[in-house]
């Protein structure tokens, strides 16, 4: 079936961007492309069957935006467009669900958020992400090192998996030694979302990652130590200590929020080199373009595909009205591909100055782990780069299916073993 748009343009075919088929085939540029020009405020139909888990509502539709101008004003206007009415996830939530979420900064609005992210925020200051940084040029080297004999692996599972997950332990403060059972929940929560995923096992798994941080808390609230699980405990929001339930939400939110998206930009930009040989040779010439090169993998990648927000009042989008209560669900990867702001957009770029791209998301929410995803994706391709300058993709990617996430399961690549 073909569309007609208005000037003749001809559509392609359309598809429902709340079927997480739909980019666990790919991320649909064309579609997006699309709707940019001739439906910018698109109607997207429900999809999905009610009460598919004990947490999903009945599905809603919602308003898509694909503009970069529109995704940034809705993100913009919390005042508007809220994050904690109907939660921040496209997907929709019955009460216990939402109830359960909204303790984590993601789903919270000013100015309960304003608070917690202060609070929050102080895991991520410039001096605990510089300390940070030798830990992860050691992990770096470490897994480079041990895929570096083999001249051909699976990307996602021996290089790009292995470093966030780390990562985030590390800035948490919890002892390395647990970092074998971290690996473990996260893997097993993450499953959560894919068809091939055992649900019952995510939950079990996600109730042993609560006890362990419970256990974790405690012991820092009788001993404190300068870790950020120790500041947390030892810390106050409106006037009383964290409670172990929000403590649990926000290392929850940090392992889903840090992991698979540092994990995707990592993966992606492997596929973004590869298809553009001629900016893996810029990199190579001059290593100092390889911190404009994490922010356009962020912006050719968009590892998040979309959050959403709620209309609080009746309000317009574009001229286009917006009734109170109406679902609106913004699209990073077609914000990020925007003409009227990229030149090319469809060209990865590493020179691409200024890249005022979305991937981490603009306004109050604007990601917490930005400097440490950037730091992450740098250290990588440094050592990469260094030892093996030639790798590269060498077959189809496996993608989930997932409508949060632009996730590749696994990656088949290359390289002269070193
Ligand atoms: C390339 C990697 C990453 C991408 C593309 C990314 C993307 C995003 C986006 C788009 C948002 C905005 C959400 C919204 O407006 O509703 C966000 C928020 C957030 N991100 Fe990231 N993120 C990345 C890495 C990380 C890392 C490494 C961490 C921490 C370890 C992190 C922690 C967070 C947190 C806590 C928020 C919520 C902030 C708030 O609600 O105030 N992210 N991220």
């Amino acid at each position: 079936m073909e569309i007609q748009a208005v000037g003749g343009a001809t559509a392609p075919e359309p598809v429902n961007l709340m079927d997480p088929a739909t980019f666990g085939r790919s991320i649909p540029h064309d579609w997006f492309d699309w709707l940019r020009e001739n439906d910018p405020v698109h109607w997207n139909e429900p999809y999905g069957r009610d009460g598919m888990t004990h947490f999903r509502a009945v599905p809603q539709g919602f308003w898509a935006l694909t503009r970069h101008a529109d995704v940034s004003h809705v993100s913009r206007h919390p005042e508007v467009f809220s994050s904690h009415e109907g939660g921040a996830l496209m997907e929709d939530m019955g009460p216990e669900g939402l109830a359960m979420f909204r303790q984590q900064l993601i789903h919270m609005d000013p100015p309960e958020h304003t608070e917690f992210r202060h609070v929050l925020s102080k895991g991520f200051t410039p001096r605990r992400i510089r300390r940070l940084e030798a830990f992860i040029d050691e992990l770096c080297r470490d897994i480079v090192d041990s895929v570096a004999p083999l001249g051909e692996c699976d990307f996602v599972d021996m290089v790009a998996k292995e470093l966030p997950v780390r990562v985030i332990g590390e800035l948490f403060g919890m002892p390395r030694s647990d970092f074998a059972k971290l690996i473990d929940w996260t893997n097993r929560v993450l499953g959560i979302d894919d068809p091939e995923g055992d649900f019952a096992d995510g939950l079990a798994a996600m109730q042993e990652l609560f006890h362990y941080v419970t256990m974790l808390g405690e012991e820092k609230r009788r001993d404190p130590d300068g870790t950020v699980i120790s500041a947390l405990v030892n810390s106050e929001v409106d006037g009383r200590p964290m409670t172990a339930a929000e403590i649990n939400m926000w290392f929850f939110l940090l392992v889903i929020a840090g992991n698979e998206t540092t994990r995707n930009a990592i993966s992606g930009g492997l596929i973004a080199l590869t298809e553009f040989p001629d900016q893996r040779r810029k990199l190579l010439d001059d290593m100092s373009l390889l911190k404009p090169m994490a922010d356009e993998m962020v912006r050719w990648v968009s590892p998040v595909i979309a959050f959403r927000r709620t209309a609080l009042v009746d309000t317009e989008i574009d001229g286009h009205p917006i009734a109170e209560g109406d679902k609106v669900v913004v699209f990073y990867p077609a914000a990020n591909r925007d003409p009227r702001v990229f030149s090319d957009p469809h060209e990865f770029d590493v020179t691409r100055d200024p890249n005022p791209h979305l991937g981490f998301g603009v306004g109050n929410h604007f990601c917490l782990g930005a400097n440490l995803a950037r730091a992450e994706i740098i250290a990588m391709y440094r050592e990469l780069f260094t030892r093996l300058p030639d790798i590269e993709v060498a077959g189809p990617p496996a993608r989930w299916h997932s409508t949060l996430v632009n996730s590749i399961k696994s990656l088949p690549c290359r390289f002269t073993p070193h």
